[in-house]
């Protein structure tokens, strides 16, 4: 199946009103691309100005609360980032799952209220290096699927991104093998999940993704796209990402 490829730049905690003049480069560089799809993840405070500095490029959050609203101090509801212009949001990054504790009911519920708000969520699931050394890294990430994926989700509104927690800015990545057994198994677990919904959800990888590397993890069957962190900060090691996945 033809799946149209995603490359999501998530910035974390990084990131000012000045440096959205990558977000500017960047979209140029997006218009040029003509077989993906971009989009960069700024904080919560950039989210505005950087939909405007995109000029149409799609602009993400990395986090939103399940409910709509309520006493939940510091917290911003998927409806709330939606105001912004932002059309994507991350939920259950591995970030967020060590940091705050999130569990993969949170990280269905906060999916399912993104789908409501009319966002995409971009689903993250990825082991830990423990879990991959003692060969259950599979069985880790088809669990979090399992609890994390809501239920009648559309392709058109969910992506997943497999994010080995090992490979998260340590400049390390999984070998070929490794990414092509993860992504079919993923694909697999989609489908059994979603049944032919399942089969055009796009599915990145992410952790450790570099202009180098970019070309090779694409080829891989089942990816259709990266989620980059530390690259997507400057339009110079980000466009060249864009070009790979072109
Ligand atoms: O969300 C992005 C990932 O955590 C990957 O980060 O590209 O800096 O390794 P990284």
């Amino acid at each position: 199946m033809a799946r149209r490829r995603l490359v999501a730049g998530n910035w974390k905690m990084n990131g000012s009103l000045a440096a959205l003049a990558e977000v500017g480069t960047i979209a140029e560089a997006a218009a040029r691309a003509t077989a993906v799809d971009v989009a960069i993840c700024p904080p919560f405070t950039l989210l505005g100005a950087a939909v405007a500095a995109g000029k149409g490029l799609p602009i993400g959050a990395q986090d939103c609360h399940q409910s709509a609203s309520g006493a939940h101090t510091g917290c911003v509801s998927a409806q709330m980032v939606a105001e912004t212009g932002a059309t994507l949001v991350i939920v259950g990054h591995s970030e967020r799952r060590q940091d705050q504790g999130e569990t993969d009911g949170q990280v269905r519920a906060k999916a399912a209220a993104a789908m409501a708000a009319g966002l995409i969520a971009i689903v993250c699931v990825g082991e830990t290096e423990a879990e991959r050394d003692s060969g259950a890294a599979v069985q880790v990430v088809e669990a979090q699927l399992h609890g994390s994926i809501p239920l009648r989700a559309k392709a058109s509104q969910i992506v997943v991104a497999y994010e080995p927690v090992w490979a998260i800015g340590t400049g390390r990545t999984p070998s070929v093998f490794e990414v092509t057994e993860m992504h079919a198994a993923i694909r697999a677990k989609l489908t059994g999940l979603l049944w032919s919904e399942g089969e055009a959800v796009r599915i990145l990888y992410g952790g450790s993704v570099k202009a180098e590397n970019a070309r090779e993890l694409l080829r891989v069957e089942n990816v259709d796209g990266a989620l980059v962190g530390g690259a997507s900060l400057t339009a110079a090691q980000f466009v060249p990402i864009i070009e790979a996945a072109n």
